[in-house]
């Protein structure tokens, strides 16, 4: 199975709710939110895409990097390349239901562990979704990240306990799913987070707290005050506010003021390799991948998902060589400086 095969599969599966477009761009989609899509206008996923494609990579092949290394260590596993699995749930309302929340949670985590990375999974107003995923990890001898919705601290405090259970590998929240359409159709109370709220959840648990949804500076520096592990920089995909800054247009600058403290993942409209590279050398450690995977499970189940994360991979290595960034461990010193220019 290869790559235009899944992606033939799954335009065919997906119908309606995604038309795999050349350019995964948030245009067609716009909206569409439950769906593939970002909210409103789509203007955050549209955002993510354009600021992700101004930015460019230096060529360069007059050095001595043959082989470039890919692996990294992330919360005490080392992983075959900086990429992991985004936290996406709700398959029938979000893809069209060709597989289930628990076919895809499955696909997933195991997947990821095929291609040697990991996955995390998410949280919804259906309690359902979670559960499932909970149980893939527990399947995958804790293989796995669970990320839980913004609800109140004693139910995320609950769900923790689940995933400590399951022997999970790390936990966190998506913290920007604060006022989500999704969890409101399931009447599911969520809302903001404070310093004292995050201090209460981080110092419950000894798993690696991961902050999923930050593109401020400011809250950047909460998080390490906090005490989390990592943050993800990310608008979640478009779906929560219209008209945000793109992940890509602040990294840096939040990679300047906390990189030396704190894990950075980053993610947002990553399509292929070269795009991991940029947002490394942008100042994330790793980034997530979110609707390829999707492409991936629906067009060619886990062995879809395990042949999505390995053409990254190897479009990756690629980029590297054709750049000179000798190791993924380097990137905040990458040569592969970028140039950002508009398109
Ligand atoms: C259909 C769909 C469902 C999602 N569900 C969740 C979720 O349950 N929890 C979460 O933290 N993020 C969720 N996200 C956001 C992703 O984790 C990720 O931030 C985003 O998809 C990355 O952008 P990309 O899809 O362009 O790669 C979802 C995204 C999509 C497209």
């Amino acid at each position: 199975m290869d790559i235009k095969e899944i992606k033939k599969n799954a335009k065919e599966r997906m119908k309606d709710f995604c038309i795999l477009c050349a350019e995964c761009n948030g245009r067609w989609c716009a909206g569409k939110v439950p769906g593939m899509g970002g909210a409103v206008s789509g203007g955050s996923f549209q955002r993510s895409y354009e600021k992700l494609k101004e930015v460019k990579v230096a060529m360069r092949t007059l050095h001595g990097v043959t082989d470039p290394k890919l692996k990294r260590n992330f919360f005490g596993e080392e992983l075959s390349f900086p990429a992991m699995i985004a936290p996406i749930t709700g398959t029938k309302f979000n893809m069209g239901g060709y597989v289930s929340d628990e076919e895809y949670s499955n696909d997933i985590v195991f997947g990821a562990i095929d291609a040697g990375t990991i996955a995390m999974i998410g949280d919804t107003g259906d309690p359902n979704c979670f559960q499932v995923g909970i149980d893939a990890i527990k399947r995958a001898n804790g293989k796995g990240i669970a990320i839980i919705k913004p609800r109140e601290n004693s139910e995320i405090i609950k769900r923790i306990r689940l995933a400590e259970e399951a022997g999970a590998i790390a936990v966190g929240i998506d913290v920007d799913g604060a006022g989500l359409v999704t969890m409101k159709l399931f009447n599911q109370p969520v809302g903001p987070k404070t310093l004292s709220d995050l201090k209460e959840i981080i110092s419950s648990t000894k798993l690696p707290v991961i902050i999923k949804g930050i593109l401020t500076v400011d809250e950047a520096k909460i998080c390490v005050e906090a005490g989390a592990s990592a943050i993800v920089v990310s608008n979640h995909g478009g779906r929560c506010l219209n008209e945000t800054f793109a992940p890509a247009e602040v990294l840096q600058e939040i990679s300047q003021a906390v990189g030396n403290n704190i894990t950075i993942l980053a993610d947002g409209a990553v399509r292929e390799g070269v795009d991991i590279l940029k947002y490394l050398a942008l100042g994330a450690d790793g980034v997530l991948i979110g609707r390829p995977i999707i492409w991936g499970s629906i067009g060619g189940r886990q062995e879809g998902v395990k042949v999505t994360l390995e053409t990254f991979k190897s479009q990756l290595y690629q980029s590297m060589i054709l750049s000179g960034a000798d190791d993924v461990k380097n990137s905040k010193n990458f040569s592969c400086i970028l140039y950002t220019k508009k398109v």
